[in-house]
């Protein structure tokens, strides 16, 4: 199926900065989570169909601590406490992938940080 970018620097943004200090990302930079519980990124996503999707978040986590997060499709949390691992430096990316069903047309597509370390640094969803 045709998937479609979605920056997180061109996102909704609660507790986070959009930054670019750190090598590696794709589009003009990515959101720095406040290091608190609930700090989110939330994209609109369109899909032509309704149906499940794959829901793929490129991040960076320069600590050797997880920095889980809940993904959350229109209000409704469908995958709890996904893993984002260390990545060895801020400046290592990684994909992590959650399967999802979408709505015909918008959704939105929320990343909201469990732990006090709040999240990863993250570069864009695509979905
Ligand atoms: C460092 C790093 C940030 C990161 C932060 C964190 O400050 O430069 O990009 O977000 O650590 O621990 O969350
Ligand atoms: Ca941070
Ligand atoms: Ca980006």
């Amino acid at each position: 199926a045709t998937t479609t970018v979605y920056q997180a620097e061109n996102a909704t943004v609660s507790q986070g900065v959009v930054e670019s200090n750190h090598a590696g990302y794709s589009g003009t930079g990515f959101v720095n989570y406040d290091n608190v519980s609930g700090s989110y990124v939330q994209w609109s996503v369109t899909a032509a169909a309704a149906g499940s999707a794959t829901l793929t978040i490129r991040f960076s986590n320069g600590t050797t601590t997880n920095r889980p997060m809940n993904i959350a499709v229109n209000g409704t949390t469908v995958a709890s406490g996904v893993a984002f691992n260390g990545t060895g430096n801020w400046d290592t990316w990684q994909d992590v992938t959650v399967t999802a069903t979408l709505n015909a047309g918008a959704n939105t597509v929320r990343a909201t940080a469990t732990t006090a370390n709040g999240g990863p640094n993250v570069d864009r969803l695509t979905a």
